[in-house]
């Protein structure tokens, strides 16, 4: 059942000539504040017109054919596209009148930081708009819009149960529906680990380890002599504890702050019959445990501010649990146990962090380096040259830094 705070939206309709006020609880996985303004839209509704009502900041419920709600998305998606491209063509105009630059020099003396910056503010005013688009289902999480289908074992997957003995209907983001269909074809199907051999099930979310090139360097990297006892912190879906165990580790404690990640890593443990991994809700280090031969850290890697929940995985203020992880690292070691920090180097790149930055991390919480092997990301993103970003992005490098007691 959902133990969040309950919000409500309202609005007008018109049934039979009474126009009455309607009533729902507001889901919303982004934790936008409920819509104070909400219309009815259908599939008469041009695009144009809902573009305009959603850049003005009017939600707009759906009414019509649950398939062309899609294409209604769609529709909107391009609409932003073409906005965002001509803004960009006239900023570009602009800074080339006033100078000789290149477009490619005007870029880059906005600073990579503040692109990063400009990169996030366009993403989440996109997301703003797109989650105008809202859609209602009852209390088992149904649809009545034609052509709906059967979306309730995904959502209660993904938002829990709706209290059904208040039969109270529920009002959410079209693209957060489309977030729970995703993720519930991902717990389903998996997502297969070729280096390991096994599939991962994602829940809904929580990371879901799609880009796992460092799955291999866990995979290469020499096991301390002693290995009786590893922690996973920040353990996700569950998938470095899981190659711990599977590389021979007697005992391993995986923790993680959010319950999603608890039940997910929990459920893949059972899957591959892995009594040995321990799970513990946990701020960072586990407690009442025995000292730790490793300790496996993939933390968040961009330190931003997350805006959403969703992002808490890739977005750490101010590397908050980074720094935390290395600062309780050494009081948690055993004589002669190790620190594996995966980390991208994305934000040097991106200039949001230092190496010397870094390494003055490792020193302060009385660590060395060790060793450390380096893969290169495949990921999309890495390849896409039309990214602002393609150059911090395509010279991304993901590191295993063994560390050690100094
Ligand atoms: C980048 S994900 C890595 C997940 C997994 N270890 C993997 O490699 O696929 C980071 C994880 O750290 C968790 N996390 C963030 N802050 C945490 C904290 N203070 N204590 C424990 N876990 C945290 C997030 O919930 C997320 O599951």
């Amino acid at each position: 059942m959902l133990a969040i705070q309950k919000h409500y939206v309202q609005w007008l309709e018109n049934k039979d000539g009474n126009e009455t006020l309607h009533q729902a609880l507001w889901l919303s996985e982004s934790n936008h504040v409920p819509p104070a303004r909400i219309v009815l839209v259908d599939d008469k509704t041009t695009a144009d017109d809902a573009y305009r009502l959603a850049c003005e900041g009017t939600s707009l419920l759906w009414r019509g054919d649950f398939h062309n709600a899609r294409q209604l998305l769609q529709a909107l998606k391009r609409r932003i596209e073409r906005t965002n491209e001509r803004a960009e063509q006239r900023k570009m105009k602009k800074a080339a009148n006033k100078s000789a630059e290149s477009s490619a020099s005007i870029t880059e003396s906005l600073g990579i930081p503040n692109l990063f910056h400009q990169q996030r503010q366009i993403q989440a005013q996109r997301a703003r708009i797109l989650s105008r688009l809202l859609l209602e289902l009852d209390a088992n999480y149904v649809s009545q819009l034609r052509r709906a289908p059967d979306v309730s074992a995904a959502c209660t997957a993904a938002f829990g149960q709706l209290d059904k003995s208040i039969d109270e209907s529920c009002v959410l983001s079209f693209r957060d529906l489309q977030g729970a269909l995703g993720a519930a074809q991902w717990r389903e199907k998996g997502v297969p680990i070729d280096s390991l051999g096994v599939s991962i099930f994602p829940h809904y979310g929580v990371f879901a380890p799609t880009r796992h090139e460092y799955v291999q360097l866990l995979l290469d990297a020499p096991l301390p002599a002693v290995h009786d006892v590893a922690y996973d912190i920040g353990t996700g879906t569950g998938l470095l504890a899981i190659i711990l165990a599977q590389r021979g580790v007697n005992q391993v404690i995986a923790t993680d702050l959010n319950p999603r990640a608890l039940a997910c890593a929990s459920e893949n443990f059972t899957r591959l019959q892995l009594p040995n991994v321990q799970l513990q809700q946990a701020d960072l280090y586990p407690t009442d445990a025995p000292l730790a031969n490793l300790i496996v850290c993939n933390p968040p890697w961009l330190p931003a501010k997350p805006s959403s929940p969703l992002e808490y995985a890739v977005y750490d203020t101010n590397s908050t649990m980074l720094r935390g992880f290395l600062q309780g690292a050494k009081s948690h070691l055993a004589k002669q146990g190790e620190v594996w920090l995966i980390l991208s180097d994305l934000a040097e790149h991106l200039q949001l962090r230092t190496r010397e930055e870094l390494l003055g991390w490792f020193a302060d919480s009385g660590l060395k380096v060790k060793y450390r092997f380096d893969t290169k990301p495949k990921h999309g993103r890495s390849q896409d040259n039309t990214d602002p970003l393609f150059v911090a992005r395509s010279s991304e490098v993901t590191s295993l830094w063994c560390l050690e007691a100094a």
